[in-house]
């Protein structure tokens, strides 16, 4: 059909389809491979092998050993009889069975198929079908270990560290690890996808206003005024204070590289009521499985301080950690989407060469450059810092944190962004300034000088 009618319509067609550029732009663009690649042997898999990080939860452990993956490492998991956590190479050095088969002795682990027997830090304790005085077995004894890496328990979680032992950093306690009245529940929130693209979220205070609107509270759907913080080459900070009613809300997100994060509370507030200093609804790291999973291990936290109790459910936890329930049907994501979809929307490893950042983005484009920095120098022999620099000179070996929210009575015009920004800067100097105290101390001192700017 080819009447005067149809060839106008097609000409118009042409002319109004004229910005359509998707043909041109079908090229995949490359992920960060230096930040996303984790597994033995990579520049960030070195890197993050630095660090203790979560592996399990305490109670998720029973009697039989366990697989688990961590940095692109498949590994067994145990208690032994006595009480003791073994973290293990999966394979048997013998002829390389799965320990995973093995079972648990007051003494470390025995392997199921010729039942050599293993102490947790490797060491080669029997084994049993060899003749008394067998040379080759003294041999494999004196000269032959397990993989085996060490691990601390800590209020139910099972923490792990994958690096070289000669170089072994202390175990971080950051000041919400002891909160006067704090409920610490541990939890684990599994998403399929890298690492990077769930660590970005928490220096993303943008998303806030629009993916977790209709999730927390109507408060959250206020963009405000962002701002961006870096402090020590070690942590990050987003904060964002909105205006509700005549209060001005200031909500604190922060991450210590590698992995740390906290921020203010998901349940306990949504503006309108009085607040200082109220601490994080989760303290939590986000942990590679491999490049295209992670797990992010954490406490939920309830209490006056944190979210309220009635969250301290398994359903509460997972509205903390993703904005919704874990386990929902398509129809139901699409409906309503949370961090999960975000995250892993993006495939399995994001093609961050076809990221535009914009100036919300600043805060990634901060930490993504300075973990760089990290990886690249201890590629050139540097060891990265350990978070307990971020200690005070006073407070021992705690590590000050911030993430918080704090909710001050100051009345003003919903368009003076000057005051909303202004007083954003004014609540970041006070938690800075009280880096040298520490405890019950530290909080009175920020609490007392929040109040003072209402
Ligand atoms: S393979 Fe483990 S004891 Fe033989
Ligand atoms: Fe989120």
């Amino acid at each position: 059909m080819t009447d005067g009618a149809n060839f106008r319509d097609s000409k118009q067609q042409k002319d109004n389809f004229e910005s359509y550029c998707g043909y041109h732009q079908t090229w995949t663009g490359e992920p960060i491979n230096e930040l996303t690649q984790t597994g033995p042997g990579t520049p960030c898999g070195d890197y993050l092998r630095r660090y203790w990080h979560p592996v399990y939860i305490t109670t998720e452990l029973g009697s039989k050993p366990q697989l688990i993956k961590i940095l692109g490492e498949e590994l067994v998991l145990f208690r032994d009889k006595s009480g003791r956590y073994g973290l293990v190479h999966k394979r048997c050095p013998h002829r390389r069975a799965s320990l995973e088969y093995g079972t648990c002795e007051n003494q470390g682990i025995r392997c199921c198929y010729h039942g050599w027997l293993f102490d947790v830090d490797g060491t080669v304790l029997e084994i049993p079908g060899e003749p008394e005085g067998s040379a080759s077995a003294a041999n494999v004894q004196a000269n032959v270990r397990l993989g085996a890496y060490p691990v601390k328990e800590y209020k139910g979680l099972l923490f792990a560290y994958l690096g070289p032992i000669d170089e072994l950093p202390e175990f971080p306690v950051y000041d919400t690890f002891d909160i006067e009245g704090m409920v610490m529940t541990p939890y684990a929130g599994p998403f399929n996808c890298n690492w990077l693209q769930v660590l970005d979220a928490i220096v993303d205070p943008v998303h806030t206003a629009f993916l977790h609107q209709s999730q927390f509270s109507d408060g959250f759907g206020e963009l405000g005024e962002i701002e961006f913080y870096e402090n020590k080459k070690q942590r990050f900070f987003g904060s964002a204070s909105r205006r509700v009613g005549d209060n001005i809300w200031v909500r604190v997100n922060e991450l210590v590289l590698p992995n740390f994060t906290q921020a203010g509370s998901a349940f306990a507030t949504d503006g309108t009521q009085q607040r200082y200093f109220g601490r994080s609804a989760f303290t939590r790291w986000v942990v590679p499985v491999d490049d295209e999973h992670c797990i992010a291990y954490a406490w939920g936290n309830f209490g006056d301080r944190g979210d309220p109790l009635e969250y301290n459910t398994p359903e509460g936890m997972q509205l903390i950690e993703q904005g919704e329930l874990f386990d929902r049907s398509y129809a139901e994501k699409q409906a309503s989407p949370g961090d999960v979809e975000a995250v892993e929307g993006m495939g399995a490893i994001s093609d961050h060469e076809k990221e535009y950042l914009v100036s919300g983005d600043r805060g990634i484009a901060m930490y993504r450059n300075q973990l760089k920095k990290h990886i690249r120098n201890l590629q050139k022999g540097k060891p990265p810092p350990q978070p307990g620099i971020l200690a005070g000179a006073n407070n021992g070996s705690v590590i000050p944190t911030y993430g918080s929210d704090t909710v001050l009575n100051i009345p003003g015009a919903d368009e003076q962004r000057d005051l909303l920004k202004s007083t954003n800067k004014q609540v970041m100097d006070i938690l800075f300034a009280a880096d040298a105290l520490s405890g019950d101390a530290r909080d009175q001192s920020i609490i007392t000088q929040l109040r003072a700017l209402e």
